[in-house]
């Protein structure tokens, strides 16, 4: 008899533990927005605070990530193993929680849960864990790039980038353009820039030793072949071919430029449209970046009010202009004219015919304008081959979109559609278009005008955080010297 009780009451008690341990975790996210008073829910997370009341209870902050704000947790003695475990509860360690869910007495909090039982999955030892309670600078953060996505910073960063990337296909979906995905390793140079990695499994060590010519028929394609710069040509493929069409991948950039907007690898997206003019293309290119601007301050409110407090309190004011009024549009003759009449001391001078720098463009965008601006018809001399020629034979029909905060963050134009002109630009560039002849051959079969551009993700994300460094606004940046983690 007493044996069936024991055998009964254990039963119990391990169906009990069972249950608690097998209840389906709820996310922090949507414990705050609906978990009710009186139930009971599983959390899990890392906990960012500690702190312990004489009367003998913790109060635990808990973060998982899922949205900005942390959970209270209540501890008390009553939590079976409190005295044992409590001491390891330290920032940075990591649990799971089930509690009841009750109304918070706190001002800052809906709701906080009393544990019932804890476990504590792995400690944080307080002598060493980096990330304690006060304000880290992002250049320390940098350094250690696999603990910051468990900051307030980074985690915002982090859900603004993955609301952005979808609001980005869901603004080519809905429009019914087709989602290509282009080659990484290629064999030609897009921007004939000449900034490309190369890739390779030729033996270095040897070649270093022998010093010779090298000879890429011998290498693994064949031939000299390099990371990607650009998707555009392959997209140009399909656009001619399927409609219109856009890319969203990986961009590799050998220049060695040590500035707080350029990377050496940084995601793009490319959409390329058959029958489209620079002007169909400007006015794409505006929508694109006003609509995506809009969801992520629609959808990632809580995050947006951070950056707007915490990195600049212009940060909503600035999106907000962006999404209420229309981009100015400007040739770069006018852009030019304005620059120099500024009266404003630049640190490199411009004359009709110089690439902008950053300087320049942030001056049109955030001093002149105070604005989005799109530049366009560039001179000839300082764009790739692709792009189109205008009869003024000086100019070509490329923009650029220049944003406050960022300056370029977009590149585009319409594409040269006729074949003579395009074999002739090649040769000025000092290409081969032998080597592009596949590219070529779409403007000798059925050729069409066409256009596209090129906005940086990591330039967006700047944008829309107020970041100042596009280093932070991407999980794991490479930059010249620089490819830890
Ligand atoms: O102006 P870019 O070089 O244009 C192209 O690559 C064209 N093939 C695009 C097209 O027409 N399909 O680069 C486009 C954008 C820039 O405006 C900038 O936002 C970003 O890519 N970008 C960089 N972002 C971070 N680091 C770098 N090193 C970047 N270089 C360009
Ligand atoms: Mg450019």
């Amino acid at each position: 008899m007493l044996k069936l009780l024991v055998k009964n009451v254990l039963n119990d008690l391990n169906s009990n533990l069972e249950s608690v341990s097998s209840m389906i975790r709820t996310k922090i996210k949507s414990a705050l927005h609906t978990s009710q008073p009186g139930e009971t829910i599983k959390v899990c997370g890392w906990v960012r605070t500690r702190r312990d009341s004489k009367s003998g209870f913790s109060f635990v902050e808990l973060n998982d990530g899922s949205c900005m704000a942390n959970l209270q947790i209540v501890l008390d003695q009553n939590v079976p193993n409190y005295e044992k475990l409590i001491k390891d509860l330290t920032t940075g360690s990591s649990l799971s929680v089930t509690g009841k869910v009750i109304e918070s007495p706190g001002k800052n909090q809906r709701i906080e849960i009393h544990a019932e039982a804890f476990d504590l999955y792995g400690s944080a030892d307080a002598e060493t864990y980096p990330l304690q309670k006060k304000r880290h600078s992002f250049e320390f953060l940098r350094e250690i790039a696999h603990l910051r996505p468990r900051t307030n910073t980074f985690g915002a960063i982090t859900r603004v980038r993955n609301e952005a990337a979808t609001a980005i296909h869901r603004f080519f979906q809905s429009r019914g353009f087709i989602y290509i995905q282009t080659p990484i390793i290629t064999t030609s140079d897009c921007e004939g820039a000449g900034e490309m990695f190369q890739v390779t499994t030729l033996n270095l060590d040897r070649l270093a030793q022998v010093q010779t010519e090298i000879d890429f028929s011998q290498d693994f394609f064949g031939k000299r072949a390099s990371l990607t710069v650009s998707g555009q040509l392959e997209a140009e493929i399909f656009a001619t071919s399927i409609g219109d069409c856009y890319t969203f991948g990986p961009t590799f950039r050998a220049e060695n430029s040590n500035t707080t907007r350029h990377l050496a690898e940084f995601w793009m997206i490319e959409p390329e449209m058959p029958f489209y003019d620079l002007q169909d293309n400007m006015a794409l290119a505006e929508s694109f970046v006003r609509d995506v601007i809009s969801d992520v301050l629609e959808n990632c409110a809580e995050d947006m009010v951070f950056f707007n407090q915490r990195i600049d309190k212009t940060t909503l004011e600035t999106l907000r202009n962006i999404t209420e009024n229309e981009f100015i549009r400007i040739s770069y003759t006018e852009a030019i004219e304005i620059v120099k009449s500024s009266g404003k001391k630049f640190d490199f001078p411009i004359e009709w015919g110089s690439d902008m720098q950053s300087e320049h463009e942030r001056f049109l965008t955030e001093e002149h304008f105070k604005q989005p601006v799109i530049v366009y018809n560039y001179p000839k001399t300082i764009k790739p081959f692709y792009m189109r020629c205008n009869d003024d034979g000086k100019t070509v029909c490329a923009m650029d979109v220049l944003v406050p905060g960022v300056g370029e963050i977009i590149g585009g134009s319409q594409r040269e559609e006729r074949y003579d002109i395009l074999i002739d630009r090649m040769k000025e560039g000092g290409l081969n278009p032998e080597d592009y002849w596949w590219y070529t051959d779409l403007r000798k079969y059925g050729t069409v005008p066409h256009s596209g551009f090129g906005l940086g993700f990591e330039r967006l994300i700047q944008l829309i955080t107020s970041m100042t460094n596009i280093r932070d606004c991407i999980p794991f940046p490479r930059t010249p010297k620089n490819a830890e983690f």
